[in-house]
């Protein structure tokens, strides 16, 4: 058993759980399996649960006895939970990336990975090798008639929406150009401007920043056509792993780090590795006008932001002349060393994500910042008509304890107006992966629809599909996922009727 121990000077907390309950999830995926029926091991599946899960994360933790250094190193590996009438069928495919099909025969690491780890042979193998292995392993989305699984240095795989199975590498009908890179986390804009669309984004970095901002339709035979598109260039590197929109605005935050290559084209360390958080320099946001907005055509913004680091963003909004920006910020970069392995990782050495939200005043460009929720969290969602519109609601994976950092193990619904919280938890044995909240399609109420997240319980060492109600958090279902899958990154949600016609209340 191992613990972790937190201290402030008003209070004491201690909690523990049992390490190898986290770590046991991360073993080899061994089975492909196809529109397989799931069996109900508690309550049932609402019958008005009805679309597709997609899911993507790492699901080749090991090749040739060698175990990935970082768990953003595994292959992609994709499910897809599809509900009917209060059944769910299941579908798995590994991703059959270029790297994946040569390593597969090779039974062994060919390629260095992004987060370190190394090919056998030591530093002359891998110093000089700066091939990147596009692994697919980060989000999996429906565009138009494709699903997409998507890596952000490099370009898409297309897979067969019912099938999973790899259709190639997309450049998305001419749009991109031959591996450009294309963020995994695209933002569905309800219909700000019209039509919904996809708005996403790709980056080149360097001693200067080049975003590509791109609009898609979303709807009917369009589905997939580009619809706008925008390049701006910004001083200095940048890690941009997400965005916000609003209607009018697209917010990134460049976070302060530095990159320093010299490791990695040594062979010490992976490129992602280079990364660190540097005291000297301030965070910016860079707001870039969306072309379907009101300022279409003006140059990009620049603001001060917060100190800390951001991965995830939860939602943005416009009210006037102020632009609100909710993310989950850490004190410093969170990364593992090179002579770290992660199944042993100390949770309480890493810093804990915590929710704040920025006000940027666009006319006097003053900013503030206001902590919405202390408790540790990732994988923050509102409810997807509310994206870049002021919400009422958010749902969050949470770690068990208070204060500090710990495994995700609980799902946490936040009122955002007045603090009120709502919890679910899998303590002590049971971890999390990132909850999707699905809004039932006939809803008024912005909370009105279910929490759908897999869960691994360490406790039978197998994975576990959980539905909660969005509203207070009661469990509805439970469904056994007849093969064991790590720990993952993220999903969409899918839904196969027409366009929802129900309008929420505020
Ligand atoms: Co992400």
């Amino acid at each position: 058993m191992s613990s972790i121990s937190f201290k402030t000077s008003q209070e004491k907390s201690t909690y523990k759980f049992d390490r190898e309950d986290w770590s046991s999830a991360y073993t080899n995926v061994e089975k492909e399996l196809t529109n397989q029926p799931l069996k109900v091991i508690a309550g049932s599946i609402p019958k008005g649960l009805s679309g597709t899960l997609y899911r993507n994360g790492p699901g080749r933790i090991e090749r040739g006895g060698q175990t990935i250094h970082h768990p953003f190193d595994g292959d992609g590996m994709i499910l897809a939970l599809n509900f009917k009438q209060g059944k769910v069928n299941f579908t798995n495919r590994f991703v059959r990336t270029k790297a994946w099909k040569e390593e597969e025969g090779a039974k062994r690491f060919l390629y260095r990975g992004v987060f370190g780890t190394q090919k056998r042979g030591g530093l002359l193998t891998n110093a000089l090798d700066v091939r990147l292995k596009n692994i697919a392993n980060t989000n999996v989305i429906r565009l138009g008639n494709e699903l997409l699984a998507l890596w952000e240095a490099a370009s898409p795989y297309a897979l067969d929406p019912e099938t999973l199975e790899t259709i190639g590498l997309s450049n998305l009908q001419g749009v991109l150009s031959s591996e450009e890179a294309f963020s995994a986390h695209p933002r569905f804009d309800p219909g700000h401007n019209g039509e919904p669309k996809m708005v996403t984004f790709g980056v080149k970095t360097g001693p200067k920043s080049t975003i590509r901002l791109m609009e898609f339709a979303t709807e009917g035979e369009q589905g997939g056509h580009l619809l706008n598109d925008r390049k701006d260039n910004f001083n200095g590197f940048a890690f941009l792993h997400d965005f916000a929109i609003t209607p009018n605005w697209a917010v990134f935050l460049q976070n302060a780090i530095t990159f320093n290559p010299i490791p990695f084209l040594l062979g010490l360390k992976g490129a992602a590795q280079c990364l660190s958080s540097n005291p000297n320099k301030k965070s910016k946001f860079w707001l870039i006008p969306r072309d379907s907005g009101a300022f279409k055509g003006e140059p990009p913004r620049i603001f001060n932001a917060p100190d800390g680091f951001v991965f995830h963003h939860l939602n943005a909004w416009e009210d006037g002349q102020e632009i609100f920006v909710e993310s989950i910020y850490y004190s410093s970069f969170p990364s593992i060393k090179p002579n770290e392995d992660f199944l042993k990782i100390d949770f309480g050495s890493i810093p804990e994500g915590q929710l704040k939200r920025c006000k940027i005043n666009l006319k006097n460009n003053k900013i503030s910042t206001d902590l919405l929720s202390r408790q540790c969290c990732e994988f923050a969602m509102v409810n997807q008509k509310k994206l870049g519109k002021k919400a009422n609601f958010a749902w969050m994976a949470v770690a068990e304890c208070k204060q500090g950092n710990g495994p995700l193990q609980g799902i946490k619904k936040l009122n955002l107006s007045n603090g009120k919280e709502a919890f679910w938890s899998a303590a002590p044995s049971g971890f999390v992966g990132e909850p999707i909240m699905v809004a039932n399609t006939e809803a008024k109420k912005e909370d009105e629809g279910w929490v759908i997240v897999l869960v691994w319980n360490g406790t039978r060492r197998s994975t576990e599909l959980v539905i909660l109600d969005a509203c207070d958090l009661k469990v509805q279902g439970i469904v056994e996922i007849p093969i064991r899958v790590p720990h993952g990154l993220h999903g969409s949600w899918y839904n196969h009727q027409e366009k929802s016609t129900s309008i929420l209340e505020n």
